[in-house]
């Protein structure tokens, strides 16, 4: 949500700035600018709308060449997607240039006082006021770095701030709070982003920061301080993907790309998890195999796809540890006063690690006394930094909007850490969890031949590109929410209205929308080994009896659902819980089909951003 770049160094920093804003922006679209320190002054360019139309107006509009920029990317909060709104914001007497993710959520009172002082605000955004703020600083005599810390401190809210003044060259400054920010560290030239992305061609060292730190970069020196001024520490690290993995190495969409990686992210996830002695694995579990084994509830909290993915986790972690698992969204988690203390264990899932609600949620259970433990994509991020633990998916940088193998290593992760509570305390023998451990280590070739049998779901999906039609999905257990995911997925990038419902309840209400030819996709659980099965494929009776048109997913060799299959699709043979590794596979591939059949921009669907960093 909002990307941001900073750069100082050897190079033209337009193009460093452009470049960073073009890998950053499936964080928000609604509009791109940058500032430069050139000739003594700020020069400046910003436009609504997509990157394509900063290009053009730089096209145009020549910027002074200049090695000290920032640059942002926007995903509009406050004020519409216009001109005005785009950042950076500059301060009323040019001293300053900033840029903004997040939330300044005194802003209102800040702008009251501002404007008592005279000052005239140009743009409907809470942003302006950290530009006039900060000017207000270095006019009594502050450094950027000190006017940045004093600054920040007023402010309330998650807040990443990135700026450069004329007064001080070869020098970019930056604060955050409960909002990302990494710093590139090269040689002779230093960069500031939201994202390891933004400057992962030019160098894969990183420093992660904390909270409530102001960072200052020249060409040769990083210096982090707290707010105060006084020094603070920050975490190097090496990113671990290089370029090639944040192109999109011939596909037309990063969406399908890595719908197409997801044999290989899913091998990743499980890659060296089971040791030479026979026992599960994981990143870094902080927590003591005592406190996990006291442990009397879970609670998992996420949001979107993540939240789906532990839907479908609770129902192998219940089943495996024998402990109750609840699943909830992190956006309602805090505010119903949950019942959380010492004993229960808080499992949160983001791809990002970034979420505003996911962190907000588990800052509220570790206030609880609850452990957490933090399944996440992006190292060093926010999330998994704040947890007491964490499993990485290594699943690569997602960066199709619409998550995929976010989803489907998320899945794994959580199965993963289901088989480590049920080894640790003691479930689950250690040639049961080697057993699953198999099946686990099969899904990537199950995974590949879905993908490899993909060409009729495409087809499909393009004799459905019709924009008022809507789509149901059904499923049930671990296929329910498979079924949302599949809904949800529509909803994204096709802007198609999709529901997914638990197949049992459509007796209950649902069964209502069925009208002769409305679509509904069936998840069948597997045959023969699952009490669901024949349940499930009554359902699509009573469904197509209402003149439903079925699409139905089971198992190969199912030969009982076709008789009531309008289309069928046939998944690899797996275990029920292992199912949604491969049943998600064709919903998602529908859906990008879908929407590239009506001309969608399926990477940057309308509205959204990838990693959402406010409330
Ligand atoms: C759906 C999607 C979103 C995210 C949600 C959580 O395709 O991408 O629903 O799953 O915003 O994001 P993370 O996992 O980054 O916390």
């Amino acid at each position: 949500m909002c990307g941001i770049v900073g750069y100082v160094g050897q190079r033209q920093a337009e193009d460093v700035i452009i470049e960073g804003l073009r890998r950053l922006e499936y964080r928000g679209y609604d509009s791109a600018g940058l500032a430069v320190v050139a000739d003594g002054g700020l020069h400046w360019a910003k436009k609504a709308g997509k990157l394509t139309n900063l290009e053009a107006e730089l096209e145009a509009n020549p910027l002074p060449a200049s090695r000290q920029g920032i640059g942002h990317t926007r995903w509009a909060t406050h004020g519409a997607p216009t001109d005005e709104n785009a950042h950076p914001h500059v301060s009323a007497d040019g001293s300053v240039a900033v840029v903004h993710n997040g939330i300044i959520e005194n802003f209102a009172a800040l702008r009251a006082e501002l404007k008592d002082e005279g000052v005239e605000f140009r743009s409907d955004t809470d942003t302006e006021v950290a530009a006039h703020l900060l000017a207000r600083e270095l006019a009594g005599g502050s450094t950027l770095q000190q006017a940045m810390g004093a600054v920040a401190s007023r402010l309330e809210g998650a807040f990443t701030l990135v700026a450069v003044t004329p007064n001080e060259l070869d020098t970019v400054v930056a604060a955050r709070r409960n909002s990302p920010l990494v710093v590139g560290v090269g040689q002779g030239e230093n960069f500031l982003a939201s994202d390891v992305a933004a400057f992962i061609e030019h160098t894969r060292d990183a420093l992660e920061l904390g909270q409530d730190q102001v960072v200052t970069i020249t060409p040769d020196a990083v210096t982090v301080t707290d707010f105060a001024g006084n020094p603070s520490e920050a975490h190097p690290y090496h990113v671990d993907w290089d370029l090639s993995a944040a192109e999109k190495q011939g596909h037309d969409w990063f969406m399908r790309k890595e719908i197409f990686e997801q044999p290989r992210a899913v091998a990743d996830t499980l890659l060296g998890r089971w040791s030479d002695r026979g026992e599960l694995v994981l990143d870094e579990v902080r927590i003591s195999p005592e406190d996990l084994r006291r442990i009397n509830k879970i609670v998992i909290v996420a949001c979107g796809s993540s939240f789906y993915a532990g839907m479908v986790a609770k129902y192998a972690i219940e089943h495996w540890t024998r402990v109750a698992c609840e699943v909830e969204l992190a956006s309602e988690f805090r505010y119903r006063d949950p019942i959380i203390d010492p004993m229960t264990l808080v499992v949160t899932i983001s791809q990002s690690g970034e979420t505003a609600d996911t962190l907000m949620a588990i800052r509220h259970a570790r206030e609880q006394g609850a452990k957490v433990i933090a399944i996440c994509n992006t190292n060093g991020a926010t999330i998994p930094r704040e947890s007491d633990a964490v499993i990485y998916t290594h699943a690569g940088p997602e960066i199709g909007v619409a998550s995929t193998k976010g989803f489907l290593t998320q899945v794994v992760a959580c199965y993963l850490l289901g088989l480590y509570l049920a080894q640790v305390r003691g479930m689950k023998y250690g040639d049961e969890i080697r057993a699953i451990m198999t099946e686990l280590e099969a899904m990537p070739d199950a995974i590949q031949s879905v993908l490899d049998g993909i060409e009729p779901v495409y087809q499909l999906a393009r004799t459905m590109a019709v924009h008022e039609q809507a789509v149901f999905f059904l499923g049930r257990h671990v296929g329910y929410p498979v079924a949302l995911e599949g809904a949800l997925k529509l909803k994204e990038i096709a802007y198609m209205h999709a529901e997914g419902f638990a197949a049992g309840e459509l007796k209950h209400g649902p069964i209502a929308v069925i009208e002769e030819g409305t679509p509904v996709f069936v998840i069948v659980p597997p045959q023969g080994r699952d009490q669901l099965h024949d349940k499930v494929v009554s359902n699509i009776q009573e469904i197509r009896a209402r003149g439903a048109r079925t699409i139905v997913l089971a198992e190969q060799g199912d030969e009982s659902v076709r008789p009531f299959a309008d289309t069928l699709f046939a998944l690899p043979r797996c275990s029920t819980l292992l199912q949604p590794l491969v049943a998600t596979v064709p919903l998602q591939a529908f859906a990008l089909e879908l929407a590239t059949a009506l001309g969608h921009d399926v990477d940057q669907p309308r509205n959204l951003a990838k990693s959402v960093t406010v409330e």
